[in-house]
C-alpha cells in the first residue's frame, strides 16, 4: 500500500467516482483496450450519456458510432442493451449485488466483481490480467497463469484480501501488476515484493506452455467484422459493396459475417441494404 500510495495511478478518473454505471463504462471500456486509449472515449461517453436513463433511449446506431476506434463493437450493444434492462427492470439504478449484475448484458465475472469492489467497496477478489499474473508469480512461484487453474489463482487472491481496505487493495494490485509486474520484462528491481517474491525465490522458472502464435489480424473474421461495421458507420450499404471493399480472402464469407453482426444485434437488413439499427 506504501507503494500504491507513491506509485499508483491515481488520477484515472473512473477511480474518483462510485457510480456503478461509471465504474461499468470504464470496465468494459478497459476489457480490451490501453488506458490511455480509453480516456477521451470514457470523458465523451459520460458527458454525453451521464446515467444510464441517458443512455436507454439512445439509438444504438449512436451508441456504436459513440465506441468508434475502441474495437470490440459487440461490447458498446451490449451497455445499450444492459441500460435498457436496468431502467425497466431496476428503476434505472445498476445493482451492486452479485446476483443483479450477473445476469446483466455483457455482465462476466470480472465485470460483476470489478462494479462490486470499485464502486460497492465490497471485499471480493477482483481477478484481472495484471492481477492474476502477479498473484501467480508473487504467491505460486509460476510465471504465467495459463500454468494455473483458476481457483488456485483465485484462492492466491483470497488469501491476500485485508478484512478493510480491498478497494484500494485491488487497486495497487493492478497497478503493480500493470506497471512493475508486467508480463515480458518485470521491473523487479523496484518491486516492493521483491523479498518475498515466490517466483523470484524459485529461480524465475519459465511457463513450459507455448502461447499459440496470434494468426495476421487481417486474416481474422473480427477484423472483416469490424471493417463491415466501419463502412455502416458512414452509410448504410449492399452485401455487394462491403464485399468489395474487404481483401478477397474473405469474399466468400460476407453473408456470414453479416448474419453473425445481426444475431448480435450490430446491423440489420432491408430490402438488400445493411445498416446499423436505429
Ligand atoms: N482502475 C479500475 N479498473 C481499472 C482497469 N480495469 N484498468 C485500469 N485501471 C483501472
Amino acid at each position: 500500500m506504501r507503494w500504491y500510495r507513491d506509485n499508483g495511478r491515481h488520477d484515472l478518473p473512473w477511480r474518483s467516482t462510485r457510480d456503478p454505471y461509471a465504474v461499468l463504462v470504464s470496465e468494459v471500456m478497459l476489457q480490451q483496450t490501453q488506458v490511455d486509449r480509453v480516456l477521451p472515449y470514457y470523458e465523451a461517453w459520460m458527458k454525453r450519456w451521464p446515467d444510464l436513463r441517458a443512455l436507454a433511449p439512445a439509438p444504438v446506431a449512436e451508441v456504436i458510432r459513440a465506441w468508434r476506434g475502441l474495437g470490440y463493437n459487440r461490447r458498446a450493444v451490449n451497455v445499450h442493451r444492459l441500460a435498457v434492462t436496468v431502467v425497466e427492470f431496476h428503476r434505472g439504478t445498476l445493482p451492486v449485488d452479485a446476483k443483479a449484475l450477473r445476469g446483466l448484458p455483457g455482465v462476466g465475472e470480472y465485470t460483476a466483481a470489478a462494479v462490486r469492489c470499485f464502486a460497492g467497496e465490497e471485499r471480493v477478489v477482483v481477478a484481472d490480467t495484471n492481477i492474476a499474473r502477479l498473484a501467480a508469480r508473487a504467491v505460486l512461484g509460476v510465471s504465467n497463469r495459463r500454468d494455473l487453474r483458476p481457483m488456485d489463482v483465485r484462492g492466491a487472491l483470497e488469501g491476500l484480501l485485508p478484512m478493510r481496505g480491498a478497494r484500494e487493495h485491488n487497486l495497487a494490485l493492478m497497478d503493480l501488476g500493470a506497471t512493475v509486474c508486467t508480463a515480458r520484462a518485470p521491473k523487479c528491481d523496484v518491486c516492493p515484493l521483491v523479498t518475498m517474491c515466490r517466483w523470484r525465490s524459485a529461480g524465475y522458472v519459465e511457463s513450459m506452455r507455448m502461447t499459440a502464435l496470434a494468426p495476421k489480424f487481417e486474416t481474422t473474421a473480427r477484423f472483416a467484422r469490424g471493417r463491415i461495421v466501419d463502412a455502416l458507420r458512414e452509410a448504410p450499404a449492399k452485401a455487394q459493396e462491403l464485399r468489395e471493399m474487404l481483401p478477397e480472402r474473405h469474399h466468400a464469407n460476407v453473408e456470414k459475417y453479416l448474419e453473425a453482426l445481426a444475431a448480435d444485434g450490430m446491423v440489420v437488413e432491408q430490402g438488400g441494404v445493411w445498416r446499423l439499427p436505429e
